[in-house]
């Protein structure tokens, strides 16, 4: 999950990262009196998740509240790449005297971490590490480890500072640090990390990614979840359990185990093309246990998508075998009753499938088609979404 940058900021505050006052405000009176409240110069910041919000015209230095007020309102209800602002943090403007850059990231490739510096920062640190990769110290991050004194002393001198800031800098990047490994995060990114007129070393802007699998350790987390922005058949997947993606098309897929329905997706998009070029309407993973309320709520789910005119169920019996994931989609369909109205094609394969077909064949649906294969299934599907459509 990615934060917005008044989140990371808190979280940074709360681990002792050295920043500066930021109030969030959501309309221009309330940036004004932010501004206020803060008083002398602060900075009109867009809050969303995405970068180069400085170069869209998302962050902007207010000399006074009224200034405040004035860009706040330029800026709420912006369109920054595709997402609107709907909040800016009105931030306290630092004298800055130099941009660094900092960050710690998973490298996953190399299961260790990886700690990014460059005393060169404020710019896009991507184009950075492009053109002047010597510019851009990385250094590894042992996970057993961490970012002790050493280690970030380690990583100021592979950064090139000079003494003096390097003294100043590397205990912040062991708090920084804290705020990794402590909220489990899988991304802390400082850029700009400023040194002020006066010699302090603070982080200006925050970019934090917390890993979704530590939520059970993390109870504080649900609160940072943007529930506005979240699609809300997402969230209802969510709450089931369920491995939903939302996607384009018109056929809406329910699979057991990620491959499968990967190869669902697949085979029914090559299937649409002879078929008024209809698509899968998503991803859904219902996994091992196909019971008639996992199968219920996973139909809820897509028939729920006003764009799904097909659904097409593919399972391959394991330990699940067909006649109990047969018996879950009988019994999910008389759940549903008549808010399923479209059409459904089932392909079962696998485990006790003559079982699992005599099951389905018996309950008759009226709306049901069974498939022999997954090709056939995905055919069937893609032309009754194209004569629905
Ligand atoms: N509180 C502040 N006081 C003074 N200047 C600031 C402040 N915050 C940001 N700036 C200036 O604005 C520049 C851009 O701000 P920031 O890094 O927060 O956004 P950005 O980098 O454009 O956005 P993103 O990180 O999303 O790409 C900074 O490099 C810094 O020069
Ligand atoms: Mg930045």
């Amino acid at each position: 999950m990615d934060l917005f940058e008044y989140q990371a900021r808190d979280l940074f505050e709360k681990h002792g990262v050295p920043v500066l006052q930021g109030i969030v405000a959501t309309t221009p009176e309330e940036a004004r009196a932010a501004a206020e409240k803060i008083g002398g110069v602060t900075v009109v910041k867009a809050q969303v998740k995405v970068g180069g919000r400085g170069k869209a015209g998302g962050v902007k230095v207010a000399k006074n509240a009224d200034e405040a007020y004035e860009y706040a309102q330029q800026i709420l209800g912006m369109d920054i790449k595709g997402h609107t602002v709907h909040r800016v943090m009105i931030a306290q403007g630092a004298d800055i005297a130099e941009e660094y850059y900092f960050s710690i990231l998973l490298d996953r490739a190399n299961r260790s971490y990886l700690a990014m510096c460059s005393v060169e920062g404020g710019v896009e640190i991507e184009q950075l590490a492009v053109e002047r990769p010597e510019a851009l110290a990385r250094v590894e991050v042992v996970p057993t480890e961490g970012i002790t004194e050493a280690k970030a002393q380690e990583i100021v001198r592979e950064a090139k500072f000079d003494e003096e800031t390097a003294a100043k800098v590397a205990p912040v990047l062991v708090k920084l640090w804290d705020v990794f490994k402590n909220e489990d995060a899988t991304l802390v990114e400082v850029n700009p990390l400023v040194k002020t007129g006066d010699g302090q070393i603070i982080a200006l802007d925050g970019k934090v990614t917390l890993d979704e699998n530590a939520e059970f350790r993390q109870s504080g987390h649900a609160d940072l979840a943007d529930k506005s922005s979240a699609d809300p058949l997402e969230e209802k997947a969510k709450e089931h359990d369920l491995n939903y993606v939302k996607l384009d098309g018109e056929v809406g897929i329910i699979g057991n185990g990620a491959g499968l329905v990967m190869s669902t997706l697949d085979v029914v998009a090559y299937a649409g093309e002879k078929h008024g070029n209809v698509k899968p309407a998503n991803f859904l993973d219902i996994g091992g246990g196909a019971s008639a309320e996992i199968m219920a709520a996973g139909l809820d789910v897509i028939l729920n998508d006003p764009q799904v005119k097909s659904v097409f169920v593919n399972v391959f019996g394991g330990i699940t075998a067909c006649d109990a994931v047969a018996n879950g989609i009988v019994k999910a369909l008389e759940i549903l009753g008549d808010e399923e109205d479209k059409p459904l094609v089932v392909r079962l394969d696998g485990n006790n499938v003559e079982e699992g077909r005599r099951i389905l064949a018996g309950a008759n649906h009226p709306l049901v088609t069974l498939a022999e294969t997954m090709d056939e299934g995905a055919d069937k599907a893609a032309e009754l979404a194209h004569a629905a459509n």
